[in-house]
């Protein structure tokens, strides 16, 4: 029952979403320099209890610069610098269904000219798996074309070495993206329903719910990866509908291309 969205369903969490979108637009314009996490943590906290939701789906990760590159980053409590990245994975709760939305946005004014190419590439492999998304479809095809994605542009600034297709079969990227692609959304931010059905994965049907965000991560002390590159952790998360025809990204009210959050961050 939870795996499939009523139309009231749908319409909380299409509130919680733009709810949870508009926090994060906040937060893109009022992040400084010298600014502690916590400031951030709270700015966005505020912003999406203000709009109506009586609390958040989940504990917020405000992670700046090398932070970012811990996954499940809980401490909240840096300072944030110029130069580096804040990402911000939060979510509001309307009427018990939690929005899931990360994104990640300079300090400063611009993305440094590393900082550019790695969140482009993790945009592109976002925006291609949405485009695959719709009936039929499956979770781990969507995680395969976010990869497939990945490992090329990788192999392009030189993070990984060999051929795309070795480095996926021997999941040579994991070191760079040790996460999945997706996870189903509603009453629960990683919410209940079967992955597989006798073992095969499930095809997306109308009315399911599910985030999609790759991301990158590299690690300071990574030889393997040139150094203007290393310490830098990008996500994109948004929230996407299954309906008849294809799907629907809740959560588009959160700019995520560049020109977009450097316009905000001028
Ligand atoms: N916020 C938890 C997740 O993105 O899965
Ligand atoms: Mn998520
Ligand atoms: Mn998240």
């Amino acid at each position: 029952m939870r795996l499939f969205k009523s139309a009231e369903e749908i319409e909380d969490l299409r509130k919680s979403c733009q709810i949870t979108a508009w926090a994060h637009t906040a937060a893109m314009k009022a992040v400084q320099p010298g600014m502690n996490e916590f400031e951030m943590e709270a700015l966005v906290d505020y912003e999406i209890r203000k709009k109506g939701c009586r609390r958040l789906g989940y504990e917020s990760i405000v992670a700046g610069g090398k932070n970012a590159t811990c996954l499940h980053y809980r401490s909240n409590n840096d300072t944030l610098h110029d130069g580096e990245l804040l990402l911000i994975d939060a979510g509001g709760e309307y009427q018990y269904f939690s929005a899931d939305i990360t994104r990640t946005f300079p300090i400063g004014r611009k993305f440094s000219m590393a900082q550019a190419k790695l969140y482009d590439l993790v945009l592109k492999a976002q925006l291609e798996a949405i485009a695959i998304t719709r009936p039929g479809t499956t979770l781990p095809e969507i995680h395969q074309r976010a990869c497939e994605t990945l490992v090329d542009g990788l192999l392009s600034l030189g993070l990984l070495k060999g051929t795309a297709k070795e480095i996926l079969k021997s999941n040579g990227h994991q070191r760079l993206y040790p996460h999945n692609t997706s996870h189903w959304l509603g009453m629960d931010v990683h919410d209940v329903g079967l992955y597989r059905i006798q073992s095969e994965p499930r095809p997306l049907e109308p009315g399911m719910v599910l985030t999609i965000e790759p991301g990158l991560y590299t690690q300071p002390n990574d030889s393997e990866v040139p150094a203007e590159f290393r310490n830098i952790g990008i996500r994109i998360e948004d929230d996407i509908l299954v309906t008849k025809t294809g799907c629907e990204v809740l959560t588009r009210d959160a700019p995520k291309t560049r020109a977009e959050i450097e316009t905000l961050r001028s």
